[in-house]
Protein backbone atom coordinates (compact mmCIF):
# COMPACT_ATOMS: atom_id res chain seq x y z
CA UNK A 1 0.00 0.00 0.00
CA UNK A 2 1.25 3.52 -0.78
CA UNK A 3 2.77 5.46 1.95
CA UNK A 4 4.24 2.19 3.95
CA UNK A 5 6.63 2.08 2.42
CA UNK A 6 9.46 3.89 0.12
CA UNK A 7 11.43 2.00 -2.57
CA UNK A 8 14.87 2.10 -1.86
CA UNK A 9 16.77 0.00 -4.53
CA UNK A 10 19.83 -1.72 -2.60
CA UNK A 11 18.80 0.06 0.30
CA UNK A 12 20.68 3.04 -0.29
CA UNK A 13 19.17 5.60 2.47
CA UNK A 14 17.43 3.18 4.71
CA UNK A 15 19.84 2.39 7.95
CA UNK A 16 19.50 -1.69 8.85
CA UNK A 17 20.65 -0.84 12.42
CA UNK A 18 23.08 0.72 14.77
CA UNK A 19 26.60 -0.16 14.30
CA UNK A 20 29.84 1.44 16.85
CA UNK A 21 31.97 -1.17 14.80
CA UNK A 22 33.06 0.94 11.82
CA UNK A 23 32.88 4.96 10.77
CA UNK A 24 33.00 5.57 7.11
CA UNK A 25 33.09 9.13 5.21
CA UNK A 26 32.37 8.25 2.06
CA UNK A 27 32.63 12.01 0.45
CA UNK A 28 35.62 12.42 2.40
CA UNK A 29 37.38 8.48 2.06
CA UNK A 30 37.91 8.61 6.02
CA UNK A 31 37.53 4.74 7.63
CA UNK A 32 37.60 4.45 11.28
CA UNK A 33 37.46 1.12 12.84
CA UNK A 34 36.61 1.75 16.30
CA UNK A 35 37.36 5.27 16.04
CA UNK A 36 41.13 4.26 15.04
CA UNK A 37 41.65 5.85 11.39
CA UNK A 38 42.55 2.91 8.91
CA UNK A 39 46.06 4.68 8.17
CA UNK A 40 47.16 4.00 11.51
CA UNK A 41 46.43 0.48 12.00
CA UNK A 42 47.67 -0.52 8.93
CA UNK A 43 50.80 1.16 9.85
CA UNK A 44 51.18 0.70 13.42
CA UNK A 45 48.81 -2.54 14.16
CA UNK A 46 48.57 -6.34 12.96
CA UNK A 47 45.42 -7.94 12.18
CA UNK A 48 45.02 -10.24 15.20
CA UNK A 49 45.09 -6.79 17.52
CA UNK A 50 42.81 -5.62 14.91
CA UNK A 51 40.64 -8.37 15.20
CA UNK A 52 40.74 -8.22 18.65
CA UNK A 53 39.51 -4.60 18.62
CA UNK A 54 36.57 -4.81 16.17
CA UNK A 55 35.17 -7.66 18.45
CA UNK A 56 35.86 -6.22 21.51
CA UNK A 57 35.71 -2.71 20.92
CA UNK A 58 39.09 -1.60 22.30
CA UNK A 59 42.41 -2.03 21.67
CA UNK A 60 43.56 -5.42 24.08
CA UNK A 61 46.03 -5.43 27.07
CA UNK A 62 49.55 -7.17 26.57
CA UNK A 63 48.15 -10.17 28.60
CA UNK A 64 44.45 -9.89 26.58
CA UNK A 65 46.39 -9.46 23.50
CA UNK A 66 48.65 -12.92 24.31
CA UNK A 67 45.67 -14.62 25.52
CA UNK A 68 43.60 -13.67 22.26
CA UNK A 69 46.83 -14.73 20.14
CA UNK A 70 47.18 -18.32 21.84
CA UNK A 71 43.61 -18.97 21.73
CA UNK A 72 43.86 -18.73 17.90
CA UNK A 73 47.11 -20.47 17.02
CA UNK A 74 45.41 -23.02 19.04
CA UNK A 75 42.34 -23.89 17.15
CA UNK A 76 43.69 -23.81 13.61
CA UNK A 77 43.37 -27.36 13.01
CA UNK A 78 39.87 -28.78 12.17
CA UNK A 79 38.54 -32.15 12.63
CA UNK A 80 39.18 -34.33 10.12
CA UNK A 81 36.11 -35.25 8.44
CA UNK A 82 36.14 -31.47 7.14
CA UNK A 83 39.07 -32.46 5.69
CA UNK A 84 37.92 -35.02 3.75
CA UNK A 85 34.41 -32.93 3.27
CA UNK A 86 36.88 -30.57 1.12
CA UNK A 87 38.63 -33.39 -0.89
CA UNK A 88 35.04 -34.46 -1.96
CA UNK A 89 34.53 -31.29 -3.97
CA UNK A 90 35.06 -31.65 -7.83
CA UNK A 91 38.99 -31.04 -8.79
CA UNK A 92 38.13 -27.94 -10.13
CA UNK A 93 35.64 -26.39 -7.84
CA UNK A 94 35.96 -22.52 -6.84
CA UNK A 95 37.69 -21.99 -3.82
CA UNK A 96 35.39 -19.75 -2.64
CA UNK A 97 32.61 -22.56 -3.33
CA UNK A 98 34.38 -24.91 -0.93
CA UNK A 99 35.11 -22.26 1.80
CA UNK A 100 31.11 -21.13 1.71
CA UNK A 101 30.34 -25.01 2.29
CA UNK A 102 33.34 -25.67 4.54
CA UNK A 103 32.14 -22.66 6.82
CA UNK A 104 28.30 -23.75 6.93
CA UNK A 105 29.50 -27.29 7.96
CA UNK A 106 31.60 -26.39 10.49
CA UNK A 107 28.25 -25.50 12.26
CA UNK A 108 27.67 -29.27 12.38
CA UNK A 109 30.73 -29.76 13.96
CA UNK A 110 29.86 -27.12 16.99
CA UNK A 111 26.02 -28.02 18.18
CA UNK A 112 26.77 -26.03 20.97
CA UNK A 113 27.35 -22.37 18.55
CA UNK A 114 23.50 -22.25 18.67
CA UNK A 115 23.80 -20.89 22.10
CA UNK A 116 24.37 -17.50 21.32
CA UNK A 117 23.16 -15.83 24.25
CA UNK A 118 26.37 -17.23 26.56
CA UNK A 119 28.53 -14.68 25.79
CA UNK A 120 31.60 -17.56 26.47
CA UNK A 121 30.30 -19.34 24.06
CA UNK A 122 29.80 -16.94 21.25
CA UNK A 123 33.86 -15.94 21.98
CA UNK A 124 34.74 -19.42 21.51
CA UNK A 125 33.08 -20.00 17.96
CA UNK A 126 34.50 -16.68 17.21
CA UNK A 127 37.83 -17.24 18.41
CA UNK A 128 37.57 -20.87 16.44
CA UNK A 129 36.16 -19.01 13.36
CA UNK A 130 38.85 -16.76 12.89
CA UNK A 131 41.13 -19.63 13.84
CA UNK A 132 40.53 -21.83 10.90
CA UNK A 133 39.57 -19.47 8.19
CA UNK A 134 42.87 -19.70 6.73
CA UNK A 135 43.21 -23.44 7.45
CA UNK A 136 39.79 -24.15 5.16
CA UNK A 137 40.80 -20.76 2.51
CA UNK A 138 44.31 -22.83 2.34
CA UNK A 139 42.62 -26.30 1.84
CA UNK A 140 40.44 -25.13 -0.84
CA UNK A 141 43.77 -23.96 -2.45
CA UNK A 142 45.68 -26.97 -2.43
CA UNK A 143 42.44 -28.57 -3.31
CA UNK A 144 41.99 -27.01 -6.50
CA UNK A 145 45.38 -27.07 -7.19
CA UNK A 146 45.43 -31.24 -6.48
CA UNK A 147 48.35 -30.64 -3.81
CA UNK A 148 48.16 -32.56 -0.68
CA UNK A 149 46.75 -30.45 1.87
CA UNK A 150 49.65 -28.72 4.70
CA UNK A 151 48.70 -28.31 7.98
CA UNK A 152 49.20 -25.66 10.34
CA UNK A 153 52.12 -24.92 12.22
CA UNK A 154 51.40 -23.25 15.70
CA UNK A 155 55.30 -22.31 15.80
CA UNK A 156 54.23 -19.69 13.10
CA UNK A 157 52.25 -16.09 13.45
CA UNK A 158 49.05 -15.96 11.89
CA UNK A 159 50.07 -14.91 8.56
CA UNK A 160 53.05 -17.02 8.39
CA UNK A 161 51.34 -20.37 8.95
CA UNK A 162 48.50 -18.75 6.17
CA UNK A 163 51.29 -18.97 3.79
CA UNK A 164 52.85 -22.16 4.56
CA UNK A 165 49.96 -24.07 4.41
CA UNK A 166 49.49 -22.32 0.72
CA UNK A 167 53.10 -22.67 -0.33
CA UNK A 168 55.33 -24.96 1.97
CA UNK A 169 57.14 -26.90 -0.54
CA UNK A 170 56.30 -24.48 -3.67
CA UNK A 171 58.65 -22.75 -5.38
CA UNK A 172 59.34 -19.89 -5.07
CA UNK A 173 59.46 -20.23 -1.26
CA UNK A 174 57.35 -16.93 -0.63
CA UNK A 175 56.13 -18.19 2.31
CA UNK A 176 59.10 -17.56 3.72
CA UNK A 177 59.62 -13.93 3.07
CA UNK A 178 58.75 -12.10 6.55
CA UNK A 179 58.42 -9.36 4.42
CA UNK A 180 55.30 -10.70 2.43
CA UNK A 181 53.77 -11.57 5.52
CA UNK A 182 53.68 -8.04 6.82
CA UNK A 183 52.08 -6.93 3.25
CA UNK A 184 49.70 -9.84 3.71
CA UNK A 185 48.92 -8.50 7.39
CA UNK A 186 48.17 -5.20 5.76
CA UNK A 187 45.37 -6.43 3.42
CA UNK A 188 43.89 -8.95 5.91
CA UNK A 189 43.47 -5.53 8.16
CA UNK A 190 42.29 -2.89 5.18
CA UNK A 191 39.55 -5.74 4.42
CA UNK A 192 38.72 -6.77 7.87
CA UNK A 193 35.36 -4.39 8.23
CA UNK A 194 33.42 -1.83 6.12
CA UNK A 195 30.16 -1.05 8.14
CA UNK A 196 27.00 -2.18 6.49
CA UNK A 197 28.49 -3.86 3.19
CA UNK A 198 26.43 -6.33 1.28
CA UNK A 199 27.96 -9.27 3.04
CA UNK A 200 27.49 -8.10 6.58
CA UNK A 201 24.03 -7.27 5.98
CA UNK A 202 23.64 -10.94 4.76
CA UNK A 203 25.71 -11.95 8.20
CA UNK A 204 23.23 -9.75 10.31
CA UNK A 205 19.94 -10.46 8.40
CA UNK A 206 20.20 -14.07 8.61
CA UNK A 207 21.95 -13.98 11.86
CA UNK A 208 18.82 -12.16 13.37
CA UNK A 209 17.06 -15.19 13.63
CA UNK A 210 19.50 -16.24 15.92
CA UNK A 211 20.98 -19.48 14.28
CA UNK A 212 24.49 -19.79 15.23
CA UNK A 213 27.22 -17.82 13.55
CA UNK A 214 28.89 -20.37 10.96
CA UNK A 215 25.76 -20.17 8.97
CA UNK A 216 25.47 -16.76 9.17
CA UNK A 217 28.87 -16.04 8.53
CA UNK A 218 28.43 -18.79 5.50
CA UNK A 219 25.68 -16.66 4.19
CA UNK A 220 28.34 -13.91 3.99
CA UNK A 221 30.94 -15.81 2.55
CA UNK A 222 28.02 -16.36 -0.44
CA UNK A 223 27.04 -12.87 -1.04
CA UNK A 224 31.16 -11.82 -1.14
CA UNK A 225 31.41 -14.40 -3.62
CA UNK A 226 29.69 -11.79 -6.02
CA UNK A 227 31.55 -9.95 -9.18
CA UNK A 228 30.03 -6.54 -7.87
CA UNK A 229 31.38 -7.30 -4.03
CA UNK A 230 34.28 -9.37 -2.99
CA UNK A 231 34.83 -11.29 -6.67
CA UNK A 232 35.84 -7.81 -7.92
CA UNK A 233 39.38 -8.47 -7.29
CA UNK A 234 39.25 -11.29 -9.39
CA UNK A 235 37.37 -9.49 -12.27
CA UNK A 236 40.11 -6.63 -12.09
CA UNK A 237 42.66 -9.10 -12.65
CA UNK A 238 40.55 -10.90 -15.52
CA UNK A 239 39.89 -7.16 -16.96
CA UNK A 240 43.62 -6.22 -16.71
CA UNK A 241 44.61 -9.13 -18.80
CA UNK A 242 42.06 -8.87 -21.20
CA UNK A 243 43.33 -5.05 -22.31
CA UNK A 244 46.28 -6.44 -22.44
CA UNK A 245 48.28 -3.30 -23.11
CA UNK A 246 48.44 0.32 -22.46
CA UNK A 247 47.69 1.09 -26.32
CA UNK A 248 44.05 -1.11 -25.79
CA UNK A 249 42.95 1.52 -22.51
CA UNK A 250 41.13 3.92 -24.60
CA UNK A 251 39.11 1.43 -26.90
CA UNK A 252 38.29 -0.09 -23.60
CA UNK A 253 37.29 2.95 -21.78
CA UNK A 254 34.92 3.69 -25.02
CA UNK A 255 33.15 0.47 -24.22
CA UNK A 256 33.06 1.60 -20.44
CA UNK A 257 31.53 4.83 -22.23
CA UNK A 258 28.97 2.87 -24.19
CA UNK A 259 28.20 0.50 -21.30
CA UNK A 260 30.00 -2.76 -22.96
CA UNK A 261 32.24 -2.77 -20.49
CA UNK A 262 32.39 -1.88 -16.57
CA UNK A 263 35.73 -0.90 -14.78
CA UNK A 264 36.64 -3.22 -12.05
CA UNK A 265 37.95 -2.21 -9.09
CA UNK A 266 36.47 1.31 -9.77
CA UNK A 267 33.12 3.29 -8.16
CA UNK A 268 31.56 2.37 -4.53
CA UNK A 269 28.09 2.70 -3.01
CA UNK A 270 30.04 4.42 -0.24
CA UNK A 271 32.71 5.99 -0.91
CA UNK A 272 32.58 9.08 -3.46
CA UNK A 273 36.17 10.03 -2.97
CA UNK A 274 39.41 7.89 -3.08
CA UNK A 275 38.93 4.59 -1.36
CA UNK A 276 41.41 5.14 1.67
CA UNK A 277 42.16 1.27 1.73
CA UNK A 278 43.18 1.78 -2.21
CA UNK A 279 45.74 4.36 -1.37
CA UNK A 280 47.62 2.10 0.86
CA UNK A 281 47.25 -1.12 -0.98
CA UNK A 282 48.77 0.97 -3.54
CA UNK A 283 51.84 1.60 -1.34
CA UNK A 284 52.02 -1.59 -0.50
CA UNK A 285 52.70 -2.78 -4.30
CA UNK A 286 55.99 -1.12 -3.56
CA UNK A 287 56.92 -2.93 -0.60
CA UNK A 288 55.76 -6.68 -2.14
CA UNK A 289 57.36 -6.29 -6.22
CA UNK A 290 60.78 -5.39 -4.07
CA UNK A 291 60.26 -9.64 -3.19
CA UNK A 292 58.43 -10.93 -6.13
CA UNK A 293 59.49 -8.49 -8.82
CA UNK A 294 56.80 -5.82 -10.43
CA UNK A 295 53.86 -7.36 -12.15
CA UNK A 296 53.64 -6.45 -15.51
CA UNK A 297 49.81 -5.40 -15.33
CA UNK A 298 50.41 -2.52 -12.77
CA UNK A 299 51.56 -0.30 -15.41
CA UNK A 300 48.29 -0.84 -17.04
CA UNK A 301 46.27 -0.19 -13.93
CA UNK A 302 48.06 2.35 -13.29
CA UNK A 303 47.47 4.08 -16.81
CA UNK A 304 44.52 2.81 -16.68
CA UNK A 305 43.15 5.01 -13.29
CA UNK A 306 45.23 7.99 -14.50
CA UNK A 307 42.98 7.83 -17.60
CA UNK A 308 39.69 7.66 -15.59
CA UNK A 309 40.82 10.27 -12.94
CA UNK A 310 40.87 12.89 -15.78
CA UNK A 311 37.51 11.26 -18.12
CA UNK A 312 34.39 13.54 -17.34
CA UNK A 313 32.78 9.79 -17.45
CA UNK A 314 34.20 9.06 -14.42
CA UNK A 315 34.32 12.34 -12.65
CA UNK A 316 30.68 13.31 -13.23
CA UNK A 317 30.13 10.08 -11.64
CA UNK A 318 32.35 10.11 -8.88
CA UNK A 319 34.51 6.82 -9.49
CA UNK A 320 37.41 6.18 -7.90
CA UNK A 321 39.62 3.16 -7.33
CA UNK A 322 38.48 1.24 -4.37
CA UNK A 323 39.97 -1.77 -2.44
CA UNK A 324 39.77 -3.75 -5.32
CA UNK A 325 41.58 -2.10 -7.98
CA UNK A 326 44.74 -3.09 -6.62
CA UNK A 327 44.95 -5.82 -4.52
CA UNK A 328 44.54 -8.10 -6.98
CA UNK A 329 47.88 -7.21 -8.24
CA UNK A 330 49.26 -8.32 -5.04
CA UNK A 331 47.50 -11.44 -4.48
CA UNK A 332 48.73 -12.55 -8.13
CA UNK A 333 52.60 -11.41 -7.50
CA UNK A 334 52.50 -13.84 -4.58
CA UNK A 335 51.14 -16.72 -7.08
CA UNK A 336 47.27 -16.66 -6.16
CA UNK A 337 45.66 -17.63 -8.78
CA UNK A 338 42.53 -14.97 -9.17
CA UNK A 339 40.07 -17.35 -7.77
CA UNK A 340 41.69 -17.46 -4.63
CA UNK A 341 41.68 -13.27 -4.92
CA UNK A 342 38.02 -13.51 -3.23
CA UNK A 343 39.47 -16.34 -0.40
CA UNK A 344 41.82 -13.53 1.08
CA UNK A 345 38.93 -11.27 1.30
CA UNK A 346 36.91 -13.78 3.16
CA UNK A 347 40.01 -14.24 5.96
CA UNK A 348 40.38 -10.58 5.96
CA UNK A 349 36.50 -9.42 6.76
CA UNK A 350 35.78 -12.23 9.28
CA UNK A 351 36.83 -10.70 12.25
CA UNK A 352 34.43 -7.63 10.93
CA UNK A 353 31.47 -9.80 10.03
CA UNK A 354 31.64 -11.80 13.48
CA UNK A 355 31.91 -7.97 15.85
CA UNK A 356 28.88 -6.66 13.62
CA UNK A 357 26.95 -10.38 14.82
CA UNK A 358 28.07 -10.62 18.15
CA UNK A 359 26.91 -6.31 18.41
CA UNK A 360 23.98 -7.60 16.25
CA UNK A 361 23.32 -10.43 19.11
CA UNK A 362 23.99 -8.47 22.17
CA UNK A 363 21.56 -5.43 20.67
CA UNK A 364 18.50 -6.00 22.75
CA UNK A 365 16.40 -3.71 20.52
CA UNK A 366 17.16 -5.56 17.63
CA UNK A 367 14.82 -8.05 16.03
CA UNK A 368 14.44 -10.79 12.83
CA UNK A 369 15.32 -8.75 9.49
CA UNK A 370 12.10 -8.47 7.62
CA UNK A 371 12.53 -5.87 5.03
CA UNK A 372 8.93 -4.35 4.00
CA UNK A 373 8.37 -4.54 -0.09
CA UNK A 374 5.51 -2.78 -2.42
CA UNK A 375 3.59 -5.29 -3.99
CA UNK A 376 3.18 -4.48 -7.94
CA UNK A 377 1.61 -7.91 -8.78
CA UNK A 378 -1.98 -8.71 -9.47
CA UNK A 379 -4.65 -8.93 -6.69
CA UNK A 380 -7.67 -10.93 -6.10
CA UNK A 381 -8.20 -13.36 -9.05
CA UNK A 382 -10.08 -16.74 -9.76
CA UNK A 383 -8.74 -19.17 -10.44
CA UNK A 384 -9.53 -20.86 -13.52
CA UNK A 385 -9.04 -24.90 -13.69
CA UNK A 386 -6.50 -26.43 -16.18
CA UNK A 387 -9.15 -27.90 -18.51
CA UNK A 388 -10.77 -24.81 -19.03
CA UNK A 389 -7.12 -23.21 -19.92
CA UNK A 390 -5.25 -25.85 -21.82
C1 LIG B 1 33.44 -3.80 -2.48
O1 LIG B 1 29.87 -1.82 0.26
C2 LIG B 1 31.11 -2.00 0.55
O2 LIG B 1 31.62 -1.42 1.50
C3 LIG B 1 31.84 -2.98 -0.33
C4 LIG B 1 33.33 -3.09 -0.09
C5 LIG B 1 33.63 -3.71 1.24
O3 LIG B 1 34.73 -3.47 1.78
O4 LIG B 1 32.79 -4.51 1.72
O5 LIG B 1 33.95 -1.82 -0.17
C6 LIG B 1 33.98 -4.01 -1.11
O6 LIG B 1 32.48 -4.44 -2.85
C7 LIG B 1 34.05 -2.71 -3.35
C8 LIG B 1 33.33 -2.57 -4.73
C9 LIG B 1 33.85 -3.67 -5.66
N1 LIG B 1 33.07 -3.74 -6.89
C10 LIG B 1 33.57 -3.29 -8.06
O7 LIG B 1 34.67 -2.75 -8.19
C11 LIG B 1 32.66 -3.55 -9.26
C12 LIG B 1 32.62 -2.30 -10.14
N2 LIG B 1 31.92 -1.27 -9.38
C13 LIG B 1 30.53 -1.15 -9.60
O8 LIG B 1 29.81 -2.18 -10.11
C14 LIG B 1 29.81 -0.15 -8.70
O9 LIG B 1 30.60 0.96 -8.61
C15 LIG B 1 29.41 -0.62 -7.33
C16 LIG B 1 28.58 -1.85 -7.38
C17 LIG B 1 30.61 -0.87 -6.48
C18 LIG B 1 28.61 0.51 -6.68
O10 LIG B 1 27.51 0.66 -7.45
P1 LIG B 1 26.40 1.78 -7.11
O11 LIG B 1 26.75 2.62 -5.95
O12 LIG B 1 25.11 1.09 -7.10
O13 LIG B 1 26.59 2.74 -8.30
P2 LIG B 1 25.64 2.72 -9.51
O14 LIG B 1 25.59 1.31 -10.05
O15 LIG B 1 24.38 3.39 -9.09
O16 LIG B 1 26.45 3.60 -10.54
C19 LIG B 1 26.23 4.99 -10.66
C20 LIG B 1 26.68 5.29 -12.09
C21 LIG B 1 25.98 4.42 -13.12
O17 LIG B 1 26.02 5.16 -14.32
P3 LIG B 1 24.63 5.83 -14.85
O18 LIG B 1 23.59 4.72 -14.85
O19 LIG B 1 24.32 6.92 -13.84
O20 LIG B 1 24.96 6.37 -16.21
O21 LIG B 1 28.07 4.98 -12.22
C22 LIG B 1 28.22 3.94 -13.16
C23 LIG B 1 26.89 3.24 -13.30
O22 LIG B 1 26.76 2.65 -14.58
N3 LIG B 1 29.24 3.04 -12.61
C24 LIG B 1 30.24 2.53 -13.31
C25 LIG B 1 31.00 1.79 -12.40
N4 LIG B 1 30.43 1.86 -11.19
C26 LIG B 1 29.33 2.62 -11.33
N5 LIG B 1 30.55 2.64 -14.63
C27 LIG B 1 31.68 1.99 -15.02
N6 LIG B 1 32.47 1.27 -14.21
C28 LIG B 1 32.15 1.14 -12.90
N7 LIG B 1 32.92 0.42 -12.09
Amino acid sequence: EPGLATYDPGFVNTASCRSAVTFIDGDKGILEYRGYPIEQLAEKSTFLEVAYLLIHGELPTKEQYESWVHEITYHTFVHENVKEFVQGFRYDAHPMGMLMASVGALSTFYPEAVNISDPDNRHMQMVRMIAKMPTLGAWSFRHAQGKPFIYPDNALSYTENFLSMLFKMSEPKYGADPRLAKALDVLLILHADHEQNCSTNAVRSVGSSQVDPYSAVAAGIGALYGPLHGGANEAVLRMLKRIGSKENIPAFIEGVKNGDERLMGFGHRVYKNYDPRATIIKKACDDVFEVTGVNPLLEIAQELEKIALEDEYFVQRKLYPNVDFYSGLIYEALQFPPEMFTVLFAIGRTPGWLAQWNELITDSDQKIARPKQIYTGARTLDFVPAEERW
